[in-house]
């Protein structure tokens, strides 16, 4: 079974509530149906209701099983209600109906504007800022995961990475214990003899342009928990990557490198870590013999740190593009998952990344 099949399998085991505040975009809705339909996580649209109803009538997608959450407070003709509507048999009980549904939505708005203008006051949010803020489904979407009526948020089908990261950033806010959030790729390679079975984390390739050490530090042990919880990596062995391995070169951006290693020792004692090293020497054995002996990690590294994200980010797209490996990405350090998608992106790859959430939901 392939990794993200046994994502999936996992997610299945403990059904998770996942946001999408793209929610009126074709391929989110596709995705949504198919959560539904392979019982992978409980899907929430978020946007104008009636849109999202109309489109997915002309997609084909059912809506049994799809919450729809309209941050305008518009709900009237959800399926939910018609059929209450109906029950009720009575034109004044269509209208109260529709009423009362306005009135849940405008009251969950509401709390979710006090709750934004807490949170965020003391950086200069006003209650009048909050309640325009949290109009924005992407807001409104962060907004449910911080209050705990979503359990994990998927975007990026339309926004940029930043669009979803700030909010995310200023709101959710980082595990405790964990200084920042970073990113971690999960790259299944054709060749099962590198890393684990094929599996190597890269990290961090979206979020922090230019860590410093202690950073770095925190980077390796956040892909170190990644490559446990997502990938069913029981000893990840993490490298510290540079083009200098254990004091070959000597140069200020090296001796980074190595500070974050005594900082990552640290901070995780037990973990399986070691640097600096060159990307040859993490993953071949016979050059981790000759150039880092008696490594407890170079040769059969299966988590790679890079040093900054240009290297990071290159790295990912030259195994993905050359390697032909398949690659996940996912946001980690934060205090609740929220996880972006490239704006090329497909169904399948909004149904991976929801399922990704779903089980990074599980153990939070
Ligand atoms: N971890 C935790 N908190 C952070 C982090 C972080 N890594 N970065 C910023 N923050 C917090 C700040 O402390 C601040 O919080 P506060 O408002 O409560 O004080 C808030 O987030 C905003 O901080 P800014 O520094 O103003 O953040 P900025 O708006 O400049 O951008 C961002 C943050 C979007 C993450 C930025 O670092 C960035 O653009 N990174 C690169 C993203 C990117 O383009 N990636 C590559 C493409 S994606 C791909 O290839 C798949």
């Amino acid at each position: 079974m392939s990794m993200i099949e046994r994502v999936k399998e996992k997610a299945r085991s403990d059904r998770k509530s996942i946001a999408f505040p793209e929610g009126s975009e074709e391929r989110t809705i596709l995705a949504a149906g198919e959560l539904v339909r392979e019982g992978i996580a409980d899907p929430i649209l978020i946007g104008n209701a009636d849109e999202i109803r109309a489109e997915a009538e002309r997609l084909g997608v059912g809506l049994a099983g799809i919450r729809i959450e309209d941050p305008s407070g518009n709900e009237a003709g959800s399926p939910d209600k018609v059929q209450a509507d109906a029950l009720q048999g009575s034109p004044e009980a269509v209208s109260a109906g529709s009423l009362m549904e306005r009135s849940d939505s405008s009251t969950k708005a509401k709390k979710y504007a006090d709750l934004l203008y807490e949170l965020r006051k003391s950086k200069g949010m006003t209650p009048e800022a909050a309640r325009e803020q949290v109009a924005d489904p992407m807001y409104y979407g962060i907004m449910m995961v911080k209050a705990g009526d979503a359990d994990g948020l998927v975007s990026g089908a339309v926004h940029t990475t930043g669009d979803m990261l700030r909010p995310a950033l200023q709101i959710i806010k980082t595990k405790p214990g964990m200084k920042i959030v970073s990113s971690s790729f999960l790259m299944d390679c054709p060749d099962k003899n590198i890393g684990a079975d094929g599996l190597l984390v890269y990290a961090d390739c979206v979020v922090v342009p230019c860590p410093n050490a202690e950073e770095l530090a925190c980077i390796a042990i956040a892909a170190a928990d990644t490559a446990r919880t997502l990938c069913g990596i029981e000893e990840p062995r993490v490298a510290m990557l540079s083009f200098s391995t254990k004091g070959s070169a000597k140069h200020e951006m090296v001796s980074k490198v190595q500070r974050a290693v005594e900082i990552a020792h640290e901070m995780a004692p037990d973990l399986l870590l070691d640097g600096e090293m060159q990307f040859d020497a993490a993953l071949v054995p016979e050059i981790a013999a000759s150039k880092a002996k008696g490594s407890s990690v170079a040769g059969r590294a299966n988590v790679l740190i890079f040093p900054d994200l240009q290297a990071g980010n290159i790295g990912y797209k030259i195994t993905q593009r050359i390697g032909k490996a398949d690659c996940f990405a996912v946001l980690q350090g934060l205090q609740r998952p929220c996880n972006d998608l490239s704006r090329g992106c497909t169904v399948e790859d909004i149904v991976n990344t929801a399922a990704m959430t779903a089980v990074q939901a599980q153990g939070m």
